[in-house]
């Protein structure tokens, strides 16, 4: 028997990296479940194979988690047709360079909204079907950058530091009422958030950042996705406000001698 086995999981950005590598798994796991983006599966691998581990597999496009209107109506057609929702990952979300002094408007309401406000809109189109049911799982996509500063990436930092102080109030605010609520801090995740990484003109910037992490790689979307599964499962029901850090030792610090 599968893990999320009768849970309905709704996942954002389920068009590719993370938020597709999570669909896949929790279908694997029993679950059916329903994807929203912005855009059409990226490739189509990882959502496809989650289509075919759950047949009755539901996924809109079009939909920007930052548009209350959109939200309300893709969560509302996701109640329609299962009648429930047990689980929500919030995976939209976008990356970003910039400095305070030459950051435009434009990135940083681009950058906040998507990530901290879509993060907020898409959950609070969920939480009354949660309340109904007093049980669910919430679990927003925050950052190593959440936790940590990361120069030159000022609307990028400052929107994952907000997730997880959200996390905490929310944890707060729905405990008692059957709802957890945590997020995972993922290092670098090779997915095409950071295709521009994995290029031959910034490979000096990459293998700075995998220095970064304890065990000297770069994480993938299955790995996030398995700890997602964690938080999403039963055998999380103690957990609640958890910052979860998938990041290969990213923030466990340094060493000095190699
Ligand atoms: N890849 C990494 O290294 C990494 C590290 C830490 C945290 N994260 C976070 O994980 C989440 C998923 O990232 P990923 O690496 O899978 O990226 P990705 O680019 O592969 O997937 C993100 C998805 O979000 C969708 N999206 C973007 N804006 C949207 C909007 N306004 N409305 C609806 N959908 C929208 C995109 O279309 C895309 O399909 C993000 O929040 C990201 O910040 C990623």
């Amino acid at each position: 028997m599968g893990r999320l086995e009768d849970k309905v999981a709704l996942v954002t950005g389920a068009a590719s990296g993370i938020g597709a590598a999570c669909a896949l798994r929790f279908a694997e796991e029993g679950a059916r479940v329903a994807g929203l983006d912005l855009q059409g599966p990226v490739d189509g691998a990882a959502w496809d194979a989650a289509v075919k581990a759950a047949p009755d597999a539901w996924f809109r496009e079009a939909v920007d988690v930052r548009d209350e209107g959109q939200v309300r109506e893709a969560v509302a057609a996701v109640r329609e047709r299962f009648g429930r929702i047990d689980v929500l990952v919030n995976a939209a979300g976008v990356g970003g360079f910039s400095v305070a002094h030459l950051c435009e408007e434009e990135e940083w309401d681009r950058t906040v909204d998507i990530n901290l406000k879509g993060s907020w809109l898409v959950t609070k189109h969920v939480l009354p079907a949660m309340l109904e049911q007093a049980s669910g799982s919430v679990i927003h996509l925050a950052s190593v950058e959440g936790i940590e500063g990361m120069g030159g990436s000022l609307a990028y930092n400052a929107s994952k530091g907000g997730v997880v102080l959200m996390t905490k109030n929310m944890a707060i605010d729905y405990a008692k009422l059957g709802v957890r609520v945590n997020c995972l801090c993922p290092g670098l995740i090779d997915t095409p958030l950071t295709e521009l990484l994995q290029g031959e003109e910034l490979a000096a910037v990459r293998n700075r950042m995998l220095e970064w992490h304890a065990m000297g790689r770069a994480g993938k979307p299955e790995e996030v996705a398995a700890c997602a599964l964690f938080l999403a499962s039963d055998d999380a029901s103690f957990v609640t406000g958890h910052s979860l850090v998938v990041d290969g030792g990213w923030t466990a610090g340094r060493s000095a001698t190699g």
